[in-house]
């Protein structure tokens, strides 16, 4: 079995043709609001490329189920989109808020490289905060399915970030058997992504995102939805 990094929705598309595990990481923050919105008991979380099939899928969801089972969530440029119910801070997605929810998200880069992957026999979320459980799982559906695995760090309108690429290498590492590598924090904090977020005021989500190994739940695409599995890791 080999472990390969790849970047972006090139990355993430030749991926799937080649019939790969793919683990997509877009650590701050989507990958990272995917998990906390399943771990804290969303029903499903469902990535979409464009704010207008967003809208058009949410009025869609609301014709078969009560208003209130349906959050529509998303940004732009890190900012809640106007009119959504939630933009794509983890910290908004609470218990109180997700529990029992459908949850639509579209977000700048990451449901576009997810849909890249959609061909994909296994698609996975990964991130800092479930990093080993990641990692776990997708060692085990490797051996179980007899084959490779891509991570796809996003990185931000086709450009390489330093958060997703390290996340990347923090999740090879773990399924290689290694640790963490040393500074991945500090490659976080010093990114060009963290700080821009820590100026439009959401600081605390980049301290959020960095936190390593605090989660058991791995998202796992099923049909066209992220559905949350809890992992024992290794
Ligand atoms: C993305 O998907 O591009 C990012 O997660 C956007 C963000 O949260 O600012």
């Amino acid at each position: 079995m080999k472990v390969r990094v790849a970047f972006g929705e090139k990355g993430a598309l030749l991926a799937a043709e080649r019939g790969h595990i793919v683990i997509v990481v877009d650590t701050l923050r989507a990958s990272t609001t995917v998990t906390t919105a399943l771990e804290n008991g969303a029903e499903r979380v469902i990535p979409v490329r464009t704010v207008k099939n967003a809208k058009k899928l949410f009025q869609s969801l609301v014709s078969k189920h009560p208003r209130e089972k349906v959050v529509l969530a998303g940004e732009r440029r890190g900012l809640r989109i106007p009119g959504f119910d939630l933009g794509n801070s983890p910290l908004e997605f609470t218990r109180s808020v997700v529990e029992g929810k459908i949850v639509i998200l579209t977000t700048t880069n990451f449901t576009k490289v997810v849909s890249s992957a959609l061909k994909a026999p296994f698609i996975m979320a990964g991130c800092l905060r479930n990093a080993m459980a990641a990692a776990s799982l997708a060692m085990r559906e490797a051996a179980k399915q007899g084959r490779n695995v891509t991570i796809v760090h996003s990185g931000r309108k086709g450009f390489f970030t330093p958060e997703d690429y390290i996340t990347a290498v923090v999740i090879k590492n773990f399924m290689e058997g290694r640790r963490e590598p040393e500074g991945f924090e500090r490659c976080v904090f010093n990114s060009p992504s963290a700080k821009y977020l820590a100026s439009i005021g959401l600081g605390e989500d980049v301290k959020y995102c960095a936190q390593l190994n605090q989660s058991k739940t791995v998202p796992v695409i099923e049909f066209t939805s992220f559905v949350g599995r809890l992992i024992s890791p290794f």
